[in-house]
């Protein structure tokens, strides 16, 4: 070790030490309703029962269910309940601020049923939770546990008490709780500036806090472990909370250069948050033409403390990187006095941070924190650019020392088939469950945004195609939807039902012919697809759910969330449903061509020509772009393969199979930790180690289906050398020695342009990098692949731009290869959607080795 190194370490080591003094008490982590124990950070627990002070009638419970998407049994496996008011008094500093965590994991608790949990929750005075379920809120989040977290101003008093109390409005209610965490922690709050009011401040070192959000803005997740201070906090990425198509690029500080904190307390941020962040790009032109801009729902009628974490680590004079930030559109840091990081610190690696106090009204369009930034063109810079390392957003207590908001509202849907007894759930959580929690309470209104949608019938949906690229949101409704859906619950149901159609149980056999097997077409994890007939003409694609599988069960309720809220050019539609006679059946548009798999390999047909093939790698692509920011919040679709791209009569794709996605802010404040889910042979490495999903999860099984089109090979094949089973490894490895071109498509052999080649084999190795931050967004994606499209057309001196996916029908190019080609095609096809299919799918040796690999098909 070289002497530097040691330095390095003893000036770490001291700093640890040091902030071990400066946090004068132990944190306190308290595991309610136990003995105590270990959680997977090795962090002790302790017993409840010495702070307890009036336990009567308060029982000790185990849960009766372990939701796979638990990261720890401790504390979530035991809880405290409570059937009267009931208090915790832990010893603290007076004069000191305290972080408190609470966790709770509504389970199915034996001779307690979770849904009649309604309580309130106190501190100190302090209204923190207020007819509060635990059930309800999880629910709506689809998440299994909550962990909500608040900062206590320092008081007077030598004890903290705190009060669980039942809520008296509901019959045989209790309060319960499963892990309480207390923490002393410094002041890092002060006079803050109110935004939209001149020179107006408020001094929130003397108030309390909720924490709503807390982002290491263009890095990966940092888990309690890591940091700083010993206050044990969790920072997601900001992916999910960024708005619009401008994404803008992440940028790292080099590994020798150092953070110095100077006056910052280390406890501000840890030098992860510091040592990341998100840029707008190196195109001062372009960069002067977009913000980028993050969006947050919150409840409304309070103030929000926004901190920005900034540290300059690329530039280290004045003037060079200046920008303006807004916050609710209202200028926070903007002209005449932008941000301009190094002279907020004086120095490169120096960090720092900004606190501005907002006030959320309950008007239209209001429940939401929008930040945006854009270069200040005003101070005349060196870089027309804006920088972000790191975002928490804070709501402050409302004159009458209160931080609860209102439960969520879980949609209609989710309680229409928990109602139905036949198809009991083990427990409210574990039914959605799978997305874990941390996310506090108040995200919940996030749950409100169902779609609303004019209450067009779709039919006929194969006509319908033409009313593409509708947003997710209606715009006026949307807003109306959310304050309507706090206060009218009825109102959003019929909304929710409004979206799709119902079908009888007996509509769905008169056209399926009673599920004869001669009109299966495919086989999933989900139970076997029909084809059908309804509407006396209309061809659909039925969804039969196997009655035995549970995961089923949980994949059916998932896809009619997702598809009921998405309408896209390029995504499946959603015809209706079936709930009926003990049978779950989705109702789909029928896409005539089948999967994309089956029109590249192991098939007798003719093939897809390459300009055909990037059209359809565009069309997907575009699904999955409008997925992960179309809507408000991104989605993750988890399930990415050419089986699950489908072709309509015209070729164009259409990604289907929604049973396992996510939504963006439904998860974890920024990724999903999770049971890994997916296909063999497409799974994100990374989201598989760190069992941490974001979108870029899908960008790397896009990657293995761009080499699978270009090679035509399937993702695994274990008939192949073992170098050779994995496409994603054996072509990242050809495509680094440069011998890609010895590996693709015979068929495609001399008619592939070597730029077009090149970009696309670029692009999809870009997608398949280790670490999610490499990866490039759905967006750059799309983009390069039209490149690539452009760079073919030019090269076949076809006219650029003329054509795309919905006209392939119509032959109107000059290349007669092409044309027979497809022509061939239409020939070729006339069997697709018949049992063939079925066989097919199932001969094929990677369908064999998926179930080998997992019997459930996934
Ligand atoms: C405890 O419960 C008993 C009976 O339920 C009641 O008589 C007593 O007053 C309670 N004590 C407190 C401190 O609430
Ligand atoms: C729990 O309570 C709800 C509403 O009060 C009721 O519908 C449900 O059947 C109960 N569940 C059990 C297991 O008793
Ligand atoms: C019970 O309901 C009343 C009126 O609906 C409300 O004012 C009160 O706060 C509720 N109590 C609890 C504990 O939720
Ligand atoms: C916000 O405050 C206004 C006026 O006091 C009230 O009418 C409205 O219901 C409140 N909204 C929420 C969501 O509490
Ligand atoms: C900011 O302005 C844009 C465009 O005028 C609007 O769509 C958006 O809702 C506004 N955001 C807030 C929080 O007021
Ligand atoms: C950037 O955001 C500000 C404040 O919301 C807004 O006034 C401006 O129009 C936005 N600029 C662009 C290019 O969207
Ligand atoms: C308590 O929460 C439930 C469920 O969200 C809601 O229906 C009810 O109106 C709330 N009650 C009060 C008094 O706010």
């Amino acid at each position: 070790m070289t002497n530097r190194n040691h330095f390095v370490l003893s000036v770490a080591l001291f700093s640890l030490i040091f902030n071990v003094i400066l946090v004068s008490s132990q944190p306190l982590a308290v595991d309610c309703g136990s003995k105590g124990g270990k959680d997977e950070d090795g962090r002790t627990w302790e017993p409840d029962t010495k702070y307890l002070l009036q336990s009567n009638g308060s029982v000790q419970l185990q849960a009766g269910y372990q939701d796979p998407s638990l990261l720890s049994t401790v504390p979530y496996m035991n809880a405290r309940i409570f059937t009267s008011p009931a208090t915790y008094q832990f010893p603290i500093k007076t004069k000191e601020r305290y972080l408190v965590r609470f966790h709770f994991y509504p389970s199915a608790f034996p001779n307690f049923n979770i849904t009649n949990s309604y309580f309130s929750v106190a501190a100190g005075g302090l209204t923190l939770m207020n007819n509060f379920s635990a059930a309800i809120t999880c629910q709506a989040l689809t998440q299994a546990y909550l962990v909500n977290e608040y900062s206590l101003a320092p008081s007077d008093s030598e004890v903290l008490n705190i009060n669980l109390t039942p809520s008296t409005n509901y019959t045989n209610s209790f309060a319960f709780v499963n892990g309480i965490e207390l923490i002393a922690m410094p002041n890092l709050f002060g006079m803050t500036n109110m935004v939209g009011y001149d020179s107006s401040s408020v001094d929130v070192s003397t108030e309390n806090l909720q924490m709503m959000f807390r982002l290491n803005v263009g890095g990966q997740s940092v888990p309690p472990s890591k940091d700083a201070g010993g206050l044990l906090r969790s920072w997601y990425n900001d992916d999910p909370y960024l708005y619009g198509a401008a994404m803008g690029v992440n940028i790292e500080a080099s590994k020798n250069l150092r953070i110095d904190y100077k006056d910052l307390p280390k406890s501000s941020a840890p030098e992860d948050v510091y040592r990341t962040a998100r840029a707008m790009g190196r195109d001062s032109k372009l960069n002067l033409k977009f913000n980028l801009t993050w969006l947050f729902q919150v409840d409304a009628n309070f103030t929000y403390i926004v901190r920005l974490h900034f540290c300059e680590f690329q530039l280290d004079k004045v003037n060079q990187r200046v920008f303006n930030v807004y916050i609710n559109n209202q200028s926070a840091q903007a002209d005449p006095s932008p941000a301009d990081i190094i002279a907020f610190t004086d120095g490169k690696g120096v960090p720092t941070y900004k606190d501005y106090a907002i006030v959320v009204s309950d008007g239209p369009g209001d429940e939401m924190v929008q930040i945006d930034m854009t270069p200040s063109t005003a101070s005349k810079p060196e870089y027309y650019d804006s920088q972000l390392n790191g975002v928490e957003i804070f709501k402050l207590n409302d004159g009458s020392k209160n931080l609860a908001g209102s439960n969520p509202q879980p949609s209609a849907m989710l309680l229409q088939a928990e109602s139905e007894p036949k198809r009991s759930f083990k427990s409210n959580s574990s039914v959605i469950g799978g997305a874990t929690g941390g996310a506090a309470a108040a995200f919940v209104v996030v749950a409100l945004l169902i779609v609303v949608y004019t209450k067009k019938k779709r039919v006929h949906g194969v006509e319908s195609h033409t009313s593409s690229w509708l947003p997710i949101y209606g715009n006026s409704h949307t807003t109306g939807s959310k304050s309507d859906g706090k206060s009218n619950s009825g109102h959003l149901s019929t909304l929710a039902q409004g979206l799709s159609r119902h079908f009888s149980i007996s509509e769905i056999k008169q056209a399926t012919k009673n599920f004869d097997e001669s009109n299966v077409i495919g086989v999933g994890g989900f139970g076997k697809v029909y084809k059908g007939i309804i509407d006396g003409g209309t061809k659909v694609a039925i969804k039969r759910s196997n009655p035995s599988s549970e995961q089923g069960i949980n994949e059916f309720q998932t896809e009619i969330e997702m598809l009921s809220k998405l309408r896209h050019k390029h995504l499946v539609s959603l015809i209706g449903f079936c709930e009926d006679g003990g049978e779950m059946c989705l109702v789909y548009d029928y896409m005539a061509r089948g999967t994309l798999r089956e029109h590249i390999y192991n098939n007798k047909k003719s093939h897809l020509s390459w300009k055909q093939r990037l059209e359809i790698c565009i069309g997907a692509a575009r699904g999955l772009h409008y997925l992960h920011t179309g809507a408000k919040y991104t989605i993750i679709h988890r399930d990415v393969k050419t089986t699950n791209i489908l072709l309509d009569e015209n070729w164009v794709a259409k990604v289907s199979d929604f049973g396992l996605s996510k939504t963006g802010p439904d998860m974890n404040q920024g990724h999903v930790s999770t049971v890994v889910k997916g296909s063999f042979g497409y799974l994100d490495p990374e989201y598989f180690r760190r069992q941490q999903l974001t979108e870029k999860s899908d960008v790397y099984s896009f990657g293995v289906v761009l080499f699978e089109v270009l090679c035509a090979r399937p993702a695994l094949n274990p008939s192949l050398p073992k170098e050779q089973v994995s496409l994603a490894d054996w072509a990242l490895h050809c495509q680094r020695k440069g011998v890609l071109e010895d590996i693709i498509d015979p068929h495609l052999k001399g008619k592939i342009n070597p730029e077009c080649l090149k970009k696309f084999a670029d692009t999809a190795e870009k997608c398949l990098s280790d670490h999610g931050l490499e990866r490039p967004h759905m967006g750059d994606v799309l983009w390069n692949l039209e490149f690539a499209l452009q760079l073919q057309e030019t090269a076949d001196g076809s006219k650029p731009g003329s054509s795309s996916t919905s006209d392939q029908g119509s032959v109107h190019s000059t290349d007669s290869s092409v044309r027979s080609q497809r022509e061939a095609l239409h020939v070729g096809n006339l069997s697709l959607g018949s049992e063939h299919e079925l066989s097919e799918e199932v001969d094929n040796e990677s369908a064999i080795f998926s179930q080998l690999v997992n019997p459930k098909g996934r």
